[in-house]
């Protein structure tokens, strides 16, 4: 399909303005938006197999790992057709951070083996769940999880995720950061890890993977930062004769405003290759985001356009407990109109959600043209961590959810 003005920089072949009409996966978004009603999150399968197929790609041609293993991150988007979508594409497991995620991944058809898991802060219970999955690809992030994995399944394999210290995230957002200066919860540190292995070894237990997640969002300008930060790990690695692979974690983002550079993925795959050509290990990673989100879209209908002083609301009928980013974590999200209009006589607008609370406003002064006309906005980038992170805040928690298959 032609794209429309070049000038919007979140345009695409798969979602872009034909006609002056917003389309998305082959569809026309106001057909989507009246067949399925708002709130609603539209999802293009497509768009997912291919930001997973890029990343694959880069994995093997560049940084030479014909064996890597891609654990989406389901913690991201749990949908249902999502995840069976994804199981039917063969390639990817599951990252999963609970006990209820790996029923819900083996429910959807992923098999123990095929998920890797990795979590924090876990209590006898989640510990009785898990051992109870054969072949499940249990990393232990504390001394306490090695502890308590090797007293139910002594002489068994482990993974371990670390904390280097270091860590990355989009504009350097310490939100979205969890390793840096400051000591986080994640992993385990360099000061424990030879107690770490003592303890392990205490159970019988070989460990075959090095597990990192430093951070959420980077983009090509960190991934100098981004590989100081897999130096500081390789450290951990070098001390492990029987580690196999490293599970280089998620964190790859997308841009979210005009300004931000799309990540370079070229460029990243050459700095693993940089850093384990000479060590013989297969390297997974476990992204979220990037698989998922700019394959989402939450369509909004228009309640009402209203002067208050100087400033011109544009109310919709959603708010941040659906897609819960902007407020948590700052992260800017872009609203689109469906329909283009003149760009020429475009005018600012704050985009308010139904929530009520001072932070639910979706976008200040963003240029939209003249909304009298339009029934529904779109936000872009809603296809991850926005409908599996959604709240019931004021009873307004209800949406719909679709996987366009095409
Ligand atoms: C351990 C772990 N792996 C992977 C991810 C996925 O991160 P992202 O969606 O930024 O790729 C997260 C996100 O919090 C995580 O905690």
């Amino acid at each position: 399909m032609k794209s429309g003005p070049a000038s919007e920089w979140w345009q695409r072949g798969d979602l872009c303005y034909h006609r002056q009409e917003l389309h998305f996966a082959g569809h026309r978004v106001a057909d989507l938006a009246g067949q399925f009603g708002t709130p609603a999150f539209v999802y293009s399968a497509e768009r997912v197999r291919e930001n997973i197929e890029r990343v694959k790609k880069a994995l093997v041609t560049i940084a030479g790992q014909p064996q890597h293993r891609l654990y989406y991150a389901m913690k991201a988007n749990r949908f249902v057709p999502l995840l069976r979508f994804l199981k039917q594409t063969g390639l990817c497991g599951i990252d999963a951070c609970s006990p209820a995620e790996v029923e819900h991944a083996v429910g959807c058809g992923f098999a123990p083996g095929d998920i890797s898991f990795t979590a924090t802060s876990l209590s006898q219970k989640d510990l009785d769940a898990l051992t109870s999955y054969d072949g499940l690809l249990f990393n232990a992030d504390s001394l306490h999880a090695i502890r308590e994995w090797g007293r139910r399944k002594p002489g068994s394999e482990i993974g371990i995720r670390i904390n280097p210290a270091a860590g990355v995230s989009r504009a350097s957002n310490e939100l979205l950061q969890y390793a840096g200066p400051r000591t986080t919860k994640f992993g385990i540190f360099r000061e424990q890890f030879s107690e770490a292995l003592e303890l392990a070894a205490s159970f019988g237990l070989t460990v075959r993977r090095i597990h990192f997640h430093t951070g959420c969002g980077y983009l090509t300008g960190q991934l100098a930062q981004w590989q100081a930060v897999l130096e500081k790990c390789l450290w951990f690695v070098d001390q492990v004769a029987t580690v196999r692979r490293v599970n280089i974690g998620g964190g790859l983002g997308v841009p979210h405003v005009a300004s931000d550079q799309p990540l370079d993925l070229t460029k990243w795959a050459a700095i693993i290759r940089t850093c384990f050509t000479d060590r013989n290990l297969a390297v997974d990673a476990e992204p979220g985001d990037y698989l998922v989100k700019d394959a989402g879209l939450l369509l909004l209908g228009i309640t009402y356009m209203e002067k208050k002083q100087d400033t011109r609301f544009l109310g919709v009928d959603g708010g941040f407990n659906i897609a819960p980013e902007p407020a948590y974590y700052q992260l800017p999200f872009q609203p689109v109109p469906l329909i283009t209009g003149d760009p020429d006589r475009r005018l600012p607008f704050h985009v308010a959600g139904n929530i009520n609370e001072a932070l639910d406003v979706w976008s200040e002064n963003i240029l939209l043209p003249d909304m009298a006309e339009q029934h529904y906005l779109a936000l872009i980038n809603a296809g991850a961590y926005s409908s599996s992170m959604a709240s019931n805040h004021c009873m307004r928690g209800d949406f719909k959810e679709h996987l366009l298959l095409q």
